[in-house]
Parts: structure tokens; sequence; C-alpha cells
């Protein structure tokens, strides 16, 4: 459920019409409900209720302040991957305390960055990153506590590029070598085992292998509990899918989710934290477009939109799916055309759908790309110098610009010209 609807023939995000937010802002751009947003962090919050638990905002979904600030006064804290999301994540007011670090690739600068600022626990993906987090800590004096990534080697059913729980992928420790890995940060100075961690993947449309991860993380607590580590703290990811069409992909609810959670991990008296971005952004926010041109092919009918694939790359980069509706509710029933709906960049996978039916739709006519709100704007980019898309966040009947679009001057200033050319 989600408050974009349709209200006396216009789209509206919570209280305010989309056209209105077009015609002041410009388009393309994201347009958040902040409602949505809360609704669906209450989901989580609603079915792991009994539990010991946090729920850490997985900050790469969706990571402008103001959606941030919002999540984190509900208590949210944050899973970040990089420097730049954990000085996100601190400048929108979020305790170190409440921030967990992931990422395979953590550079010595961002440990260093997080131990400084404050950090609930960094998730370690493989040894190398271990002895350097442990170098770092110990030459700063102070104790980075840790769990340890591990790969349960399930497969996520979701689609390759975001299946992350199979060995063959990069992400994690091998279960079977765990033991070993375990053992060597306990050894390690200026490192604390708090822990266990596991995230399987994206976009999971079914539980099953959700349980088969976490009972294999069940049965390592109990492992590693009896090595001597003192594993209060489970860390089971994100990756709980959304549906991006009304008709199939009917993906598990947040309360069928928490209650796996409670009967494969619920009884270790442990602390459970979860790492969900897109349940929480993807349909809080919409991309909102303007058509350019209706241009008639062979064969085939192209809506140009002023959106393009740096303002939205899912669909060219993964063969996503995103329900596209007209602002103006058309009537029920009408007549449909075909359209490859299209954007302006100069090569062909610059195409959001292919023979899509739309109702008749004109030059100067505003749509939504539905489902948008994670993985949408954190992966635009400036290609074709083109104004990196702003972003909006409505709530009830008022709206705010919570990122400016870039002027060309801005766009330009970024550059320099070496005075030895
Ligand atoms: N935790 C870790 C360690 C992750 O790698 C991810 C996502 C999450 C949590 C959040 O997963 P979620 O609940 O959002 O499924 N750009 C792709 C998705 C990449 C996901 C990467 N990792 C897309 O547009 O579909």
């Amino acid at each position: 459920m989600d408050h974009f609807l349709y209200r006396d023939g216009r789209l509206m995000a919570e209280d305010v019409a989309l056209d209105d937010i077009a015609a002041a802002v410009g388009t393309p751009v994201y347009v958040y409900s902040a409602k949505t947003l809360l609704r669906h962090y209450g989901l989580f919050a609603q079915a792991l209720e009994g539990l010991d638990h946090l729920i850490c905002f997985s900050v790469k979904s969706l990571s402008n302040l103001a959606i941030l600030s919002l999540l984190a006064r509900e208590g949210a804290g944050m899973d970040v991957v990089s420097g730049g999301e954990y000085a996100r994540a601190r400048a929108a007011g979020v305790p170190g305390e409440r921030i967990v670090f992931s990422g395979v690739g953590k550079t010595r600068e961002e440990m260093r960055l997080a131990l400084e600022g404050g950090i609930r626990q960094f998730n370690l993906e493989s040894e190398p990153e271990m002895r350097a987090l442990s170098e770092v800590a110990s030459g700063m004096g102070v104790v980075a506590p840790v769990t340890v990534r591990v790969n349960p080697d399930v497969d996520a059913r979701t689609h390759a590029k975001i299946s992350t729980g199979k060995s063959e992928n990069k992400f994690g420790i091998p279960i079977r070598k765990a033991r070993e890995v375990y053992a060597e940060a306990a050894a390690l100075p200026g490192l604390e085992v708090v822990g266990i961690d596991v995230h399987i993947g994206s976009q999971l449309i079914e539980l099953g292998p959700f349980e088969q991860a976490y009972r294999k993380v069940a049965d390592l607590t109990a492992t590693l509990r009896a090595d001597g580590h003192d594993i209060r703290r489970l860390d089971l990811g994100g990756g709980l899918g959304i549906p991006y069409t009304r008709s199939n992909e009917v993906p598990p609810l947040p309360l069928d989710y928490g209650a796996l959670i409670k009967r494969t991990v619920g009884d270790l008296g442990v602390e459970v934290q979860i790492e969900p971005g897109r349940l929480i952004a993807g349909n809080s926010g919409v991309l909102l477009s303007r058509v350019i041109y209706v241009k008639e092919g062979e064969g085939r009918d192209f809506l140009i939109l002023d959106g393009a694939m740096n303002d939205l790359v899912r669909p060219a980069m993964y063969d996503a799916w995103h329900d596209i509706v007209p602002v103006a509710e058309p009537a029920a029933g009408g007549a449909t055309r075909d359209f490859d709906v299209v954007g302006p960049i100069c090569e062909s996978g610059d195409t959001f759908a292919r023979a899509r039916p739309l109702p008749e739709l004109a030059a100067g006519d505003l749509v939504a790309f539905r489902s948008a709100g994670a993985y949408g704007a954190v992966m635009a980019s400036e290609y074709n110098s083109r104004p990196l898309v702003p972003e909006v966040l409505v709530s009830g009947d008022h709206f705010a610009v919570i990122r400016q679009r870039p002027t060309y001057e801005e766009l330009i200033a970024r550059d320099s010209i070496p005075e030895w050319l």
C-alpha cells in the first residue's frame, strides 16, 4: 500500500498533485511520500515486535539526508557501505551506535572515519579486511565491534546481478571457514566479536532462501558459542522484495518474514538486526517525467521523455520493469497504444519499456514511473551532461525540494582546465 493515488483525475503524492510539483520544480524529478516510507518502516517494526531488534535502513537504496532523518526519528539505524554514506547518516543525526558498516572493500580511511565518529559494528567480509581493521583500531587505541559476514551458499533465486549469497559471489567468507576466521578475529588486537552477519541478495520474492540461510546462521551461532565466542547479535541483512507490477510477483509480507525470523533465530537470546532498503523506499517514490515528443516510427511508436537512463538506470541495467502511469487519470476502459518508452540519451539502451500499452499521450503530458524510490535517485548520473535529477519529499499537503537540480553553471564548475594547457 502506498500513497500515490488518483484524486479528481490527478495522480497525487499524499495530498499534493504531482502536476503541481512538476510545475514548481520541473521534470524529471523524484517524488517521495513520507507517509509511505513511515508505513513501510512500521511494517518491519511490527513484524519484529517482541524481539530485541534494530532496523538498519540500507542507505544505498535511498540516501537523501531528509529521508535518513525522517527514518532516524522513528528510531531506525543505518546500514552504510562507504565513507560517504557514513557521513550522510551522521549528518542526518544518526548516532554512531546505530550505524553498521558493510561492504567488501572498506578502506583504512573509511575505518578511521567510522571509529572516530562512532560505530555500532563493522561487518567484515574477508581476512585481509579484518587484519586491516585490527591495525587501524589498535593504532587508534580503540576496540572495533565486529561481525563476520558469512556466505551461506544459498541461491536467492533473484536477478544474477543482485544475488550475493552463492559461493561464487564476492561477498562474505564461506560459512565452512567461519570457525577459523572467528578464531583469528578473537585473537587479533583491537577487535571485539559481537555477532554474525549474513545477506543473500536483493528483491527476493520467496521466503525459502531466507529460511535456509537463517537456519545455517542459527547452527553457526551454537558452534561459535561452543568455541567461546560471545555471539549476542545477528545481522540478517536486507533483501525482501516488492511488487513492481500490479499483476505477477507477489512477494512475502514483512509480517511473514518477521515470523520466519522469530522461528529460525528467535530463541537464541540474540539481538536481531536487519538491513532493508527496497521494501522501505521502493514503493515510496516515483520518478516524474514529461513527454517531449511522440514519434511515430516504422512499426513502433516512441514516447520520448525528458527522463533518461541516467536518471533511472534500472531498466537499462537489469531489464527491470517499472509501471509507467499517466499523471492525468485515463478514462477507465479507454483505448491504449503500444509505445516504446525512451529517454533522450544517445544510445539504444536508453529504453524504459518496449511495446508498453499506455493510454493516448501527447507532448507535454506527465507520466510517473512507479516503484522508483529505491535504487533510483542514488544510481543517477550526469551522463550526457544532464544535471543530476532533483528530489522532492511530500508530507500531507506540503512538499519540499530535498535536493536541488544543479544549474549548468554548477555542473560545469566542478571541472577545471589546468593552467599549463
Ligand atoms: N545489506 C546489504 C549488505 C546489501 O548489499 C544490500 C543491497 C542491502 C542490505 C539492502 O537490500 P534490499 O533490502 O534493498 O534488497 N541496485 C540494485 C539492488 C542492489 C542491492 C545491493 N545490496 C537494484 O536496483 O535492483
